[in-house]
This record gives C-alpha cells, sequence and structure tokens, in this order.
C-alpha cells in the first residue's frame, strides 16, 4: 500500500524513480511524485493519477539530480489529488518525504504545528511529519528525523531529502517495509525489492524502528538511539523476467496461466517419497513441539483466509489437530487466550499485511509460537515469525491475488501431510499423498486448458450484476474466493456461500438473473451439492457447475459444465479454484475493467 522509492548516486534520479514507481505502482495508484536535490534546492513533480501522467509530465518539465524520492499512492488521508500527492514538503521548500502508513495523532501534531505558524499545503497526515523535522533540532538530518518520528504515532515507511545535505537520503520504518537496495557506488531504498532489481540484487530489509542513512559511499543503519546497527546483506532470488509481462494481456492472466509452475516451485524439493512425508526445513518445530500441539490458530486476510479456511480441512484431516480459522483483523482486538499448545500460523502473500501481522504479534505475546506461510522472502511476517513455509511462486503483481492462493494450499497440504506424519499418520497413506501432490502440476496444467470454454462463458455472463458462489467442504472456501474474484476485479456483485446454507436466505434472490456457479467435484458430498444444484433450478436460476472428470453428465440440470480433472478430494480446491479465476478475468476484461488495477484496492495493505 503505497511505493516508495529512492536513488543516490552518480546517475539522474529521475530514471531510476519512474522506473522503480512503475515496479510499484501495484501497491497504490491513485497519484504519483518524485522529488530532487540538485544544488538549486528541492524540485519536486507530481499529480493526481499513474505513474504514466508522471513520466508525461516530467517530459513537459523536466528535473534533474543524482539525490531523489518518489511515491506512487493509495490515499488514506485526503482525497487523491494533485495536492495530496507525495512528495510533501515542509513550509521552508527545502525538505521533501515520502510516507507509506498511517499518522494516527496528524490532526493532534497538525493544530499544534499551525498554532505554532506552519502553514499547510495538503489534507495529508504526511505533511505534519515534514513540518515536524522542520522544527526539530540536531545536527544532521538523520538526527532531525529521529527527534521528530518521536512525536508520532501511528506507522511509517518514510524517505527524506533535504536541502542541506544533497547527497544523502534518511529512512526509516515502522509498520511498513523499507528496506536498501545496494549497489556499486549508488544505493536505492524502496518499498519492496522489485523497486530497486533492475540495479541490484542485494538488498538490506530493516527492522522496524530502524533508521538508515544512505549517501553515494555507502549506508549506515541506527536505531532509535542513533546507535549503529548491524544489518545482513540478502539476496533477491528472482529475476526481471518475473516482473515482465511475458506476452500476456495482463499480470492477472500471467499469473493465472504460471500456476502449474508456480505449484511445482512450492512442491520442490519438498517430497519424501518413501518416508511419506514433506520436508520443511524452514517449520523449526521438533518433533516433540509438534507432538505437544492442542490447538492452530490460522491468521490471515482476503484470499490468503479463504487459503486457511481449506487448511482447515486439510489440517484437520490429515493431522487432527483442531484449528480454527481468524480474520486477522478481528483476533488482534479480541481478549488472547493463553492456551498451552496452540500453534499459529499466519497465513501472507506479501508478508506485510499490517492486520495479519499484528495479530503475529498479538499470538506471540501470549505465548504462542508462530510459523508464516509466506510469498516475499524478507518480509516482515517471514521474519518475525518462529519458523515457517515460503511458497516460492515469485512476484505476485496482480492485485487479484490467484497463484498465491494455489500455493498457499500447496505449502497448507505440505503442512498437513508433516504434521499428521508427526501424529500419526500411516505411512501408506502419506506416501500416497505425497504421490498424488508430485501430480499436481499436470493437474493445473490441464486444469488450465479450460481457458477457452471459460472465455465463451464469460461473454454470456459479463452484465450479470448479481451472482452466488456455493460449495460445501473443502470447496466452501472456492466459493467464497470465487465470488472475491469476481467483485474485486469485476465489481459484480457476489456472495460465496456454503451450498446448503444457501436456503437460509439467500435462494430468495434466486431468480433468471442470477448466475449461480457450484463446487461440485467428486468427493463425499457430491450428491448433496446436486441436491443444491435442483433446489436452484426449481426456481429457475442459472447454473454453472464446476465438475471434475469422472462425474455424471449434468447437463439436464446445469447452464454450463465446467470439467477439471480427478483428483483427491483435499487436492480438488487447487483445480477448482481455476475456472473461477478465468471466470473473474474475462468477465472483467469483456466489462472494460483494469484487471491489475482494481478501483480503490491495493495489493499490499499495510494500514490497517
Ligand atoms: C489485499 C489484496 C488481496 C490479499 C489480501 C491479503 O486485500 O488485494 O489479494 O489477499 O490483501 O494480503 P496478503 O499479502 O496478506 O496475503
Amino acid at each position: 500500500m503505497c511505493g516508495i522509492v529512492g536513488y543516490v548516486g552518480p546517475k539522474n534520479a529521475v530514471p531510476v524513480l519512474l522506473e522503480g514507481l512503475a515496479r510499484l505502482e501495484y501497491r497504490g495508484y491513485d497519484s504519483a511524485g518524485v522529488a530532487v536535490l540538485n544544488g538549486r534546492g528541492v524540485e519536486a513533480r507530481k499529480l493526481a493519477g499513474r505513474v504514466e501522467g508522471l513520466r508525461e509530465l516530467l517530459a513537459r518539465s523536466p528535473v534533474h539530480g543524482t539525490c531523489g524520492i518518489g511515491h506512487t499512492r493509495w490515499a488514506t488521508h485526503g482525497a487523491p489529488n494533485d495536492r495530496n500527492a507525495h512528495p510533501h514538503l515542509d513550509c521552508t521548500g527545502t525538505l521533501a518525504l515520502v510516507h507509506n502508513g498511517i499518522i494516527e495523532n496528524a490532526d493532534v501534531l497538525r493544530a499544534r504545528l499551525a498554532q505554532q505558524g506552519h502553514r499547510f499545503a495538503t489534507e495529508t497526515d504526511t505533511e505534519t511529519l515534514a513540518h515536524l523535522i522542520e522544527d526539530s533540532a540536531g545536527a544532521t538530518l538523520e538526527e532531525r528525523v529521529i527527534a521528530a518520528l518521536g512525536h508520532v504515532e501511528g506507522t511509517y515507511g518514510v524517505a527524506v531529502i533535504a536541502e542541506p545535505e544533497p547527497r544523502k537520503i534518511v529512512v526509516a520504518r515502522r509498520g511498513s517495509p523499507v528496506l536498501l537496495g545496494v549497489g556499486d557506488g549508488e544505493y536505492l531504498v524502496a518499498s519492496d525489492a522489485s523497486a530497486v532489481l533492475a540495479h541490484t540484487r542485494s538488498v538490506v530489509y530493516l527492522n522496524d524502528g530502524d533508521v538508515a542513512v544512505v549517501t553515494p559511499a555507502g549506508y549506515r543503519v541506527l536505531d532509535r538511539d542513533a546507535h549503529e546497527q548491524d544489518r545482513a546483506v540478502d539476496d533477491i532470488e528472482w529475476d526481471l523476467e518475473a516482473l515482465a509481462l511475458g506476452g500476456y494481456a495482463h499480470f492477472m492472466l500471467k499469473e493465472i496461466c504460471e500456476q502449474s509452475e508456480t505449484v511445482r516451485r512450492t512442491l520442490r524439493g519438498r517430497l519424501l517419497f518413501t518416508e511419506g512425508t514433506a520436508r520443511l526445513n524452514g517449520l523449526n518445530l521438533t518433533p516433540d513441539q509438534c507432538a505437544r500441539i492442542r490447538r492452530i490458530v490460522v491468521l490471515a486476510c482476503g484470499t490468503s483466509w479463504h487459503a486457511g479456511l481449506v487448511g482447515r480441512h486439510v489440517i484437520e484431516e490429515l493431522a487432527g489437530i483442531p484449528v480454527s480459522v481468524e480474520y486477522a483483523s478481528e483476533f488482534r482486538y479480541r481478549r488472547q487466550l493463553r492456551l498451552p499448545g496452540t500453534l499459529t500460523i499466519a497465513i501472507s502473500q506479501s508478508g506485510e499485511t499490517a492486520d495479519t501481522l499484528e495479530a503475529l504479534r498479538a499470538a506471540k505475546a501470549a505465548g504462542s509460537t508462530v510459523v508464516g506461510v509466506v510469498n516475499v522472502v524478507g518480509s516482515t511476517i517471514a521474519r518475525e515469525a518462529d519458523g515457517g513455509v515460503y511458497l516460492h511462486a515469485g512476484p505476485e503483481i496482480g492485485v487479484a491475488s490467484t497463484k498465491a492462493f494455489t500455493s498457499q494450499l500447496v505449502a497448507l497440504l505440505l503442512l498437513g501431510l508433516y504434521l499428521g506424519r508427526q501424529r500419526g499418520l500411516p505411512v501408506e497413506q502419506g506416501r500416497r499423498l505425497v504421490e498424488q501432490l508430485a501430480g499436481l502440476p499436470e493437474l493445473v496444467a490441464r486444469t488450465l486448458e479450460l481457458e477457452r470454454e471459460v472465455a465463451q462463458l464469460a461473454e454470456r455472463y459479463a452484465d450479470a450484476t448479481n451472482a452466488l458462489y456455493l460449495g460445501r467442504g473443502v470447496n466452501f472456501p472456492v466459493a467464497l474466493e470465487g465470488a472475491l474474484k469476481l467483485k474485486e476485479i469485476s465489481y459484480i456483485h457476489a456472495e460465496g456461500y456454503p451450498a446448503a446454507e444457501m436456503k437460509h436466505g439467500p435462494i430468495a434472490l434466486i431468480d433468471a438473473n442470477m448466475p449461480v456457479v457450484f463446487l461440485a467435484p467428486k468427493d463425499e458430498v457430491y450428491a448433496k451439492v446436486v441436491s443444491n444444484m435442483q433446489e436452484v433450478r426449481a426456481r429457475g436460476g442459472r447454473i454453472i457447475a464446476v465438475t471434475s472428470d469422472g462425474n455424471g453428465d449434468l447437463r439436464h440440470l446445469v447452464d454450463h459444465q465446467l470439467r477439471v480433472p480427478a483428483s483427491a478430494p483435499l487436492l480438488s480446491p487447487l483445480l477448482t479454484v481455476i475456472p473461477l479465476q478465468l471466470l473473474a478475468y474475462h468477465i472483467a476484461v469483456r466489462r472494460g475493467c483494469d484487471v491489475d488495477r482494481p478501483r480503490n484496492l491495493a495489493k499490499s495493505v499495510t494500514v490497517e
């Protein structure tokens, strides 16, 4: 949520900033701006709208400088207009900053600063920090930034430049990610690695509370008392190709179509065929700890929460451990029960979602061991968890999550298998599941062959105003996910429901204008789901059924039948979700929606 980038080195910063912002735009795209230093003070350009607009503005009205910062915004305080776009300046116009997060005491600070004579140019919370730094004492910019941050409540990832020290960027983080890109005689700062990859693969992830000072001569990381800290330099494990469209019309489509490969990557090196279990080196759970688990709490938001609901079935089935799945935003404000034997699993594609992170911290504080199921290597959740399972799905750029979801399901299957085998799941059953998991990439590839059929279907339903998604058991969460995908990117209202629960309300909505998507792969509730279809049919609803090979012909009952390959029931969500991702995608495209940048949404929600 909001992208930050900064550059200091021998080159003109502006093209570097623009390139970085274009990479970060998926984090927020309400407005964009840059500011540079070049010995003539701060020069800034900013405007509402996309980075492309900023590029055009800079072509008409260029600025140059070898030190600069840039920002792409997802608005919290103040409308997404030119004025509220970052960077923000102090009264003297000699200091500029960009900020990701929320300054919660901004109103109080603003009132006080205004009383002291500061003039505010914007409605943002961020601007208060520029004025606070202006007033702060200190011999260096970092001293002034540290002093100012002492007055701030809330979250921030912030990058600051100021005229008196024209070859320096000061960054700080609390709650919002910031990393340093370490180049050869040049340094970058960014809110995520994609913005620096064109220049360097070496990054330093800052910890909460860190302040870093970056100049062409190097960088220093300080704690809030200005004591120097050691931070490891990590390697980015993917390359620029992962950030390119590669011939696809949208990142979302690319990421849907990649899923056979991303599922393979999540599985790679983790299947132990003879032992019938999974190798999860990063989990850091001893056999003794596994044996003592009495309950599992899953914390997540959005699509990751849906993955957690599937994970509940998987873990309860394989490991016999009771699992509760919590919205992280709700969990964090509930009374934390100290129950010995609780394992907490935080699921997050980005590893930066503010609610999931805070819920994880609350669980830890209540004595729970926490493991992360995370995609982004080096992200805050990955680092704060006691151990975890990385997805290795590569960067996910499309705001609507797709490949991360299927990889999360794979990771949870591996985790369920591992815990199950530690707790009495017979080796034969383990081996069977390992074989089934090994076959998954192929099944996913075959499921993707449905695309043309789904695209045709999308044509017929592109004008729908509502849709209902129904499933049972392990496919109920897929119904939720299918509905979420459709509403996120096509703006059609959609609801997911347990198929039988439909009778307790949503059935009142069914008429010939209401498409009803059923998840009905071959499993123990298949016959029950078909009965639910009959109930919809009897009321004139239009039915799209996702079934699997080997199931009967439902054409007498449904309007459309999409068949995914047959699979073990626990694996079926990985396949049934794919036609739903494709359906949402093709409907949104037909409706002319901006699939990769749906309105009002952001990829990484780093505010509460
Ligand atoms: C946002 C994204 C969703 C994502 C959710 C949780 O809402 O748009 O796609 O599922 O955040 O994100 P996380 O990174 O924690 O999985």
